[in-house]
């Protein structure tokens, strides 16, 4: 049975994912997030009232429905419980329908401030979130690492701190330095306590009971530690198919793939961005697009659609579709661009994307340019009740990937939505 839906990013991370995990989570029974931590933030809003949630999936605004945090996620305790406290005044969290990987590695004090560290004294930073997703999954590789299910029993956390500490004198000082943050660290044992358990097998046994699974992605392809544009990239598998290593299922139970991109580009931290855009369009996006991060609050850098990477994007995570999200943000610009192919000095044409840092940085793309549309798109209905030129965009953008666009994203409330 085919019973798996995933929803990913398909650029680099904000396309507004969370927005459409909600509304394509009205037809499944389990929602899951397979990777990332308090690094990502999914903005909601629901009848015009903003969440921003961080970890949780955003399915638990809907009642009834099953969240769980999978093996591949990383867990800052003490954000979760707040999250949890937060999230309660909306909607229903207890035990029975939040699941959280006893198998997930526990974010500690400790990794956050060697993220801090890192990137201070990086000559070249990435421009990560400080949330210390990358010591965290180093940890785990390293097989040093605090997995949520030992976190919760104090016996086996002492253990672990004593033995972080004996190995080493900078985490024992930090231990000592920092002992009020490594008090409410300690603390919040307790009470994420009840959501640890099996999500793994809880997940795997709703769906081969015959449930429907919907998987959210979090951060987006191009940020991808494998296939994105390392070293400016997360530390975890972003595509879909770090959801079958995350949670453990059958490839064979996948029905539909999506990946949600911007009607335009953005970024936030470092790395090459071959169609960002600094002049008045890019004022545009940015203040009608509200590009500011939901994490850090950073501004995001804005540009054109690129369709080189995007392209890239649906190979890598075999999407079946495109959501087409923001295209409200195009409206009342007078020329729309796309790019479809890069310039590099040497190499000539470019259509695939390259894996290569410097080559991608020294491409100039090659776009192909639109009538922009002045008014206001329709926010319901269908995508041919488009303007004809915000249709020809559309059509566009569906020839250069090569798949169709099944959804346009047209506002930031859930019934904001055209669909084919
Ligand atoms: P980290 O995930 O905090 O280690 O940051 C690594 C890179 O991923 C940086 O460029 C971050 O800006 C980016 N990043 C992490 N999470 C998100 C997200 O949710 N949206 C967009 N970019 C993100």
């Amino acid at each position: 049975m085919n019973n798996v839906t995933i929803v990913i990013g398909a650029q680099w991370g904000d396309e507004g994912k969370g927005k459409w995990v909600d509304i394509l989570a009205e037809n499944a029974d389990v929602v899951a997030r397979f990777q990332g931590g308090n690094n990502a933030g999914h903005t909601l809003y629901i009848n015009g009232e903003k969440t921003v949630l961080h970890q949780i999936p955003s399915g638990i605004l809907r009642e009834g429905q099953l969240c769980a945090l999978t093996a591949g996620v990383v867990v800052n305790p003490t954000e979760l419980v707040q999250e949890i406290e937060n999230v309660r005044t909306k909607s229903t969290v207890t035990a029975d329908r939040l699941w959280v990987s006893a198998r997930a590695h526990v974010i500690t004090p400790w990794a956050t401030y060697l993220d801090h560290l890192g990137e201070s004294q990086r000559k070249n930073p990435i421009g990560t979130t400080k949330r210390g997703i990358g010591p965290t999954y180093a940890e785990k590789a390293a097989r040093n690492g605090l997995r949520l299910g030992y976190f919760v029993q104090d016996k086996a956390r002492k253990e672990w701190l004593d033995r972080m500490a004996q190995d080493s004198a900078p985490f024992a000082e930090h231990l000592k330095t920092h002992a009020e943050e490594w008090r409410r660290f300690e603390a919040s044992a307790a009470l994420i306590a009840p959501f640890v358990c099996d999500a793994e097998a809880n997940v795997r046994n709703a769906i081969n009971a015959g449930k429907t699974l919907l998987l959210e992605g979090a951060q987006g392809a191009l940020l991808d530690i494998d296939h994105g544009t390392y070293p400016f990239v997360t530390s975890s598998s972003t595509a879909a198919g770090g959801s079958l290593a995350s949670l453990g299922f059958s490839p064979k139970r996948i029905k539909t793939i999506y990946g949600v991109a911007k009607a335009y580009l953005t970024r936030v931290g470092e790395g090459p961005f071959p169609t960002e855009l600094h002049d008045d369009v890019a004022k545009h996006l940015s203040t009608k697009g509200k590009e500011f991060g939901a994490t850090t609050g950073r501004p995001r850098r804005c540009g054109w659609l690129d369709a080189v990477s995007l392209r890239y994007a649906a190979e890598v995570n075999g999407l079946d579709a495109v959501i087409l999200n923001k295209f409200d943000i195009l409206s009342g610009l007078s020329e729309i661009k796309m790019a479809v192919a890069y310039e590099h000095p040497k190499l000539g044409k470019i259509t695939d994307f390259p894996w290569d840092l410097d080559v991608l940085k020294a491409c100039k793309p090659i776009y192909k340019t639109f009538k922009g549309w002045p008014d206001e798109v329709p926010t319901t209905g269908r995508i041919s009740d488009l303007p004809k030129d915000a249709l020809t965009y559309v059509r566009a953008v569906e020839e250069a990937v090569g798949i169709p666009v099944a959804m346009v994203g047209t506002g930031v409330n859930r019934g904001d939505a055209l669909y084919r």
